[in-house]
């Protein structure tokens, strides 16, 4: 099969690498694709916008399968498009994507399927949004209802960075229309940890738990990011923890999707918080977690075409999906600058060094300029190594970084001990 990746991230990389090991791959195009997609696929120019290049492309590429990143081309209704146009497609349809593009869907979905998560109000008014914070128990979360490249989400310790949050949001509009409604919900306490599951509509198959770290700096401070790094699986999440989200959380939710006329086919990847009363649902995903992708290609076992096919086709209930009995560690390296803003065009080295069999490196901002490695901005490496313990992977993983640097390369230097 010709495959097409859209999407220019560590998350496509890493699924590039992992579906070009598949027995049943020819070809691998990437759209855009990024510095390191070009070592195992073709990137190409792809105005996704643009319908009839879009479906011309696909012709003259003999594309049999498209392969769906990030969560806006879901959410614009790609995966619909090329359904009506007959052409195989890993993601859910709009319809069934809408768990992830709008939170106030979410929240209210979870709430009718008696799905475990924050109380939460929602406003379309700022004023009585404010209101309600006057009378609110602080920290409070403030959520954009739309995306926001994961960082339309700010935990308020009191009144003022609330008022402040909101402020920019609704009026400011910092992450555009994505803040016309708000959340504001419960902080909820305890540890995290990222699901997936693969989906077919009907069957869903839950991977290891993983877990990311949104906040830019170590200890979580700063301001989120898409993630920062991420472990996977994690030693202290028992298999009845991974259990009880699979029958309280993801199960319930495929049906209750089903029932509205919105079948899930694709990766349904819930943020979760295991708080004293049990798993909590933080938000859902409608794709591959990035960087969690990072780390779980690293560990499958199980030819990873087959698995999305079946996912496509309505096939899981056949399908055995094997993990390493391995960990893995992804540690991302982000540009000068990121998450606010980012540094672009700065030459990346020590790429040419030896790299260490146990290491795979995913590439998210760089890019290639006339043989000279260059970043282009935001997240831009994704180091990884796999070990046999949680440690290993981690130790391994950093002793990779110390050979990379590009100027105003900033990582987390905690990535996973919390699990440890
Ligand atoms: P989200 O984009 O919804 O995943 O939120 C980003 C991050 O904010 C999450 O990964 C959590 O660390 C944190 N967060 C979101 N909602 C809550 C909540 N209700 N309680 C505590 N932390 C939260
Ligand atoms: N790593 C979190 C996400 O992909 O949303």
């Amino acid at each position: 099969m010709n495959i097409l990746i859209l999407g220019g991230g560590g998350r496509e990389h890493a699924l590039g690498w992992k579906l070009k090991q598949s027995k049943n791959v020819n070809n691998i195009y990437f759209s855009p694709g990024n510095g390191g997609t070009s070592s195992v696929g073709v990137n190409i120019e792809i105005d996704i916008s643009d319908e009839k290049s879009l479906l011309s492309t696909i012709k003259q590429q003999n594309i049999d399968f498209v392969v769906i990143g990030p969560d806006d081309y879901l959410a614009n209704g790609l995966t619909n498009l090329l359904e009506e146009k007959g052409i195989k497609v890993f993601g859910p349809t709009k319809e069934a994507s809408e768990i992830e593009w709008s939170k106030s869907f979410a929240k209210q979905f979870m709430i009718e399927e008696g799905i475990p998560t924050a109380e939460f109000k929602d406003f379309s008014d700022f004023k009585e949004a404010q209101q309600y914070l006057e009378q609110s128990r602080f920290p409070i979360v403030i959520k954009a209802d739309g995306l926001a490249l994961g960082k339309g989400v700010v935990i308020a310790k009191n009144i003022n960075e609330a008022q402040k949050a909101l402020q920019e949001m609704m009026l400011e509009k910092v992450h555009g229309i994505a803040g016309n409604k708000v959340v504001i919900e419960e902080y909820l306490e305890g540890k995290e940890i990222s699901a997936h599951a693969f989906c077919d509509g009907e069957n869903i198959i839950m991977f290891p738990p993983a877990q990311d770290h949104k906040p830019i700096y170590d200890n979580d401070k700063g301001p989120n990011t898409g993630g920062m790094g991420t472990v996977a699986s994690l030693p202290w999440v028992t298999k009845s923890l991974m259990k009880e989200i699979e029958n309280t959380i993801v199960l319930p939710t495929i049906k209750g999707l089903k029932k509205r006329g919105r079948i899930f086919k694709g990766i349904l990847f819930p943020g979760i918080m295991v708080t004293k009363s049990g798993p909590r649902v933080i938000e859902f995903n409608a794709r591959f977690g990035d960087p969690e992708t990072q780390s779980y290609m690293r560990i499958l076992k199980t030819d990873l075409l087959d698995i999305l096919l079946a996912c496509s086709d309505g096939g899981l209930s056949k399908t055995e999906i094997e993990w390493e009995d391995e960990f893995a560690c992804c540690i991302v390296l982000a540009s000068a600058g990121y998450p606010k803003g980012s540094q672009k065009g700065v030459l990346i080295n020590g790429m040419d060094n030896n790299v260490p069999k146990n290491i795979e490196i995913f590439h998210a901002g760089t890019k290639m300029d006339g043989g000279k490695l260059l970043t282009n901005g935001s997240r831009v490496l994704n180091v990884t190594a796999v070990g046999s313990d949680l440690k290993k992977s981690i130790n391994e993983a950093y002793k990779a970084i110390s050979s990379i640097n590009f100027d105003g390369m900033q990582y987390r230097k905690d990535i996973g001990n919390k699990s440890l």
